[in-house]
């Protein structure tokens, strides 16, 4: 066998040998999907149970389940855990081989095509009577063909000749089990209503959700492919809930036989179907064997890899391509879990992928993460997935109208409608205890929905979303916002209090009885972002349509004037040395003794558990979950961060950048993947190699599991995506502003020359990136050129044509960039909008 590492290469990850403690994490890692359904890399022969985990998921399917908890009820909703199509088991000579028991096993190897989104496996076995055997498995979920996956099975009998009995099925017997800490909740989602025998080669199973009455149906069709003559005696086993074929085959020493399993899922989500059985049916009917589907399959991936190519040459040694390897790994989980299929899907981006049931299937912020990604080499799917919070845009008003305020709220954690889905309680496993959750006042999670359709309508110019959809969305959640930040008077300020911030360990002052604390930086400065953002969008609204969105949402000119005061008077809070503090009083908190903890417990990523176990509580300290406060620098530039807070009467000299940085990195623990990639960024101008660091954990979250054991539960979406985002946006400096697209390289050499594709206003670009120096060529064809810009150096790009740009040395920071606005806004100063949506002329602030 050859060397697994000498095996891998930039666009292969080999997994060799079985480690039982570590199949969690390979499952997650060869999940197989098509942005519409995902199958973990789960071993067919098993079922769910100890190491093994075959969850199937298809996007958007959710069910709800109650449980007692205490003395309260509680109700969650969960990504169904499908029936379970890859079982398929083997016999020799009459009795059942469990291959990876130790007494069995010789071999086994699992590859992982990224290329070709295929799933190989390699095993060799002996029955205790010493007959060898050899399998070959391949796997994959059809890319272009959303219903449709395939797994062959080729068996080698090495030494003996005699009875081989394949069993192939399909098992409605699945619970949702894949998280430990839920495990004592319920989890039993479907119900079968169907096992049937189509013909002879294919069955059928049909579940229905409990609670959301959905259905799902597998067809699957088992044949015997390549042996001829080969006519396999079949019998069908009826089970509860379960149903499968038995194939009887005379094998021969040497002779190999191949197995072809094609399986079609389709749920009453999809559109045009009358009933998912007939749809499932009929796909599997016109499905050509396994060879052929596996064309059409590899020409999908092959489509759209073009589209996401990101390439790196030249690097030093070795460095590079594993570097390659985890970088469009995170972009195969990441096309996995969001397609082309989904434009068409009503599904938002879930935290971890369909990859696991961590977080229940749930959606929360991380889309701020992933959607740059997209906007820029497919925004008609990023689009698509803004859509998802568009039709939730109700739901969010009516949990603002519930709390007593106007506007939309929108939910920390979303499901099927947009209700909120954070659990109210949860265990921790480490003392046993079941705590309060208030994770749910974590407002800002509506501050970064607007965030994302403001920067796609910037990198796209697509107006007719914003005049349509997007306009609505930022001038709701902008309204609730300014609903939530109420005037101090002793302050002379506007505050929002009894929120929680994106740092999870800060969620109640010490001793307080109601949960949330007051005026965290980040949500206070970013809804000031905000407002200002809402003027922006009328701005840019063709003017019907815009007295036709005022008059709508009863957006009075004092609402209006309400929000610019709100940008000059709002409260963010500063300590006494400059630094910015991450919520009011958030220096007064006591501090950990870190070397101490450092010490006894080694890695502090899940400090609260650690705390609450000890009888303590995490929100009494300066303690940090993840990036908080410098998620600012992340959104925004110095500049726009420096120009919001003048305007709101506050300075930000230089010197406090750095001080505001070391002052939180040094309190807190990366207890989310999230908080690696931004301090990645944060640092990425001034702190290189730290920089460098962070972006290596961050890439590598899933591949080396950094939590010790949550990826088993599924792909961190955020940080995969958000590593090659830092790539382009961060590294490279690419932006998209004012109607074009800059570059400000800081390029780390060690990486060696970065190539990849961009969708810019409906033109293909390819982009060299080496040190400071830039190229960018336009795809040949019709198309409108460009503009693009280095610096001061802005050009118009015609396609068929390439530019070369050399930043200067020395800029520090992002560029010195104005107010991102593509809409004109004279002066660049607020303006009045008048009953009639009418823009008038710049008011002096009083
Ligand atoms: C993080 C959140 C994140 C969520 C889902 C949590 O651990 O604190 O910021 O949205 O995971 O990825």
């Amino acid at each position: 066998m050859t060397d697994p590492a000498r095996a891998q290469d930039d666009w292969t990850l080999v997994l060799d040998g079985f480690d039982p403690a570590d199949e969690g994490r390979r499952e997650a890692l060869c999940t197989l999907g098509n942005g519409y359904q995902a199958v973990r890399g789960a071993v067919p022969e098993r079922e769910a149970g100890g190491a093994h985990y075959p969850g199937t998921y298809a996007a958007g399917f959710f069910n709800r389940l109650r449980d007692e908890v205490g003395n309260a009820v509680v109700e969650t909703e969960s990504m169904v855990n499908l029936p379970n199509w890859l079982m398929l088991r083997v016999a020799v000579e009459g009795v059942w081989i469990d291959p990876l028991d130790p007494t069995h096993l010789l071999e086994h190897r699992v590859t992982l095509d990224m290329r070709r989104g295929l799933l190989s496996r390699v095993l060799r076995f002996a029955d205790a009577a010493g007959r060898r055997t050899a399998m070959r498995q391949r796997r994959f979920v059809h890319m272009g063909c959303r219903h449709l996956a395939g797994l062959q099975t080729v068996v080698t009998p090495e030494n003996w000749s005699g009875r081989l009995r394949v069993r192939s099925g399909l098992d409605g017997r699945v619970t949702n089990s894949g998280v430990a800490r839920y495990r004592d909740m319920a989890g039993r989602h479907l119900r079968t209503t169907t096992t049937d025998e189509i013909d002879p080669e294919t069955l059928l199973l049909v579940a229905r959700t409990t609670q959301s009455e959905l259905l799902v149906a597998e067809a699957a069709r088992t044949r015997v492919e390549g042996g001829e003559g080969v006519r396999p005696g079949r019998r069908t086993v009826r089970e509860r809930s379960r149903i499968s074929h038995d194939l009887e085959l005379e094998v021969t020493e040497g002779r190999a036989v191949t197995v072809e399993k094609i399986v079609a899922l389709v749920t009453s989500r999809d559109v045009a179907v009358s009933h998912p059985a007939l749809t499932a049916v009929e796909q599997l009917g016109e499905a050509p064997c396994f060879q052929a589907l596996l064309t059409g399959h590899e020409l999908a991936w092959d489509q759209l890899w073009r589209r996401f190519r990101v390439d790196l040459s030249d690097g030093r040694g070795p460095a590079t391509t594993e570097t390659l390897r985890t970088l469009r790994l995170g972009l195969f989980h990441v096309l996995q879990t969001v397609s082309p299929h989904d434009l068409d899907l009503d599904a938002g981006i879930p935290a971890r992928g369909l990859h696991g049931e961590a977080y229940r299937g749930h959606v929360f912020w991380d889309e701020l993460f992933v959607l740059p990604l997209l906007t820029l080499r497919m925004p008609q799917l990023a689009r698509a997935l803004l859509h998802y919070r568009v039709r939730r845009l109700d739901a969010a008003r009516r949990a603002a109208r519930l709390v007593g305020h106007r506007g939309a709220m929108f939910p920390w954690q979303s499901g099927s409608d947009g209700r909120e889905e954070s659990q109210r309680v949860h265990l921790n496993p480490r003392s046993g205890r079941w705590l309060p959750d208030t994770s749910h006042l974590q407002r800002h999670v509506g501050l970064a929905v607007a965030y994302d359709v403001w920067q796609y309508y910037q990198a796209t110019g697509d107006l007719d979303f914003l005049t349509g959809h997007g306009a609505e969305v930022v001038l709701e959640v902008a309204r609730f916002f300014a609903d939530l930040a109420r005037h101090d008077p002793a302050m002379d300020r506007y505050r929002i209090r009894g929120v929680m911030g994106p740092d999870e360990y800060s969620t109640r002052y010490p001793g307080a009885a109601e949960p949330g604390i007051d005026d965290n930086a980040y949500t206070n400065v970013m809804a000031v972002w905000l407002w200002h953002r809402a003027r922006d969008t009328l701005a840019a609204l063709p003017s019907t349509r815009r007295a036709e969105l005022i008059g709508r949402l009863g957006l009075t000119p004092a609402e209006l004037l309400h929000w610019e005061d709100l940008c000059r008077r709002m409260y963010v809070p500063f300590r006494d040395d400059g630094v910015l503090e991450q919520f009011h009083g958030a220096s007064r908190l006591a501090e950990l003794d870190w070397a101490n903890y450092r010490r006894r417990y080694g890695d502090l990523q899940r400090l609260d558990r650690i705390l609450e176990a000890e009888g303590r509580s995490v929100d009494d300290y300066q303690a940090t979950k993840q990036a908080d406060a410098l998620m600012l620098f992340y959104l925004l530039s110095a500049d726009e961060l420096r120009e919001l807070l003048g305007g709101m009467g506050y300075a930000l000299p230089p010197e406090a950048i750095p001080r505001t940085i070391d002052h939180h990195l040094a309190r807190t623990v990366h207890g989310s993947t999230l908080s690696a990639l931004v301090h990645a960024w944060v640092l990425a101008r001034a702190h290189r190699e730290d920089a460098l660091d962070h972006f290596e954990r961050a890439l590598s979250s899933d591949l080396a599991d950094v939590q010790g054991g949550t990826t088993a539960e599924g792909v961190h979406l955020g940080a995969m995506a958000g590593s090659v985002d830092l790539l382009q946006r961060c590294f490279a400096g690419l932006e998209t502003r004012a109607g074009a697209l800059w570059f400000n390289p800081h390029w780390p050499e060690r990486f060696g020359v970065l190539e990849f594709s961009v969708e810019y206003r409906g033109v293909t670009l390819d982009v060299r990136v080496s040190g400071r120096e830039v190229r960018v060529a336009a795809a040949p064809g019709p198309g409108t050129p460009v503009r693009v810009g280095c610096g001061d150096d802005v050009r118009l790009l015609r396609t068929g044509e390439a530019l070369r740009f050399v930043a200067a040395s020395g800029a520090a920071g992002r560029p010195a960039i104005p107010e991102p606005v593509i809409a004109p806004v004279e002066d660049g100063r607020p303006q009045p909008i008048g009953r009639d949506g009418a823009i008038g002329r710049p008011r002096r602030s009083p």
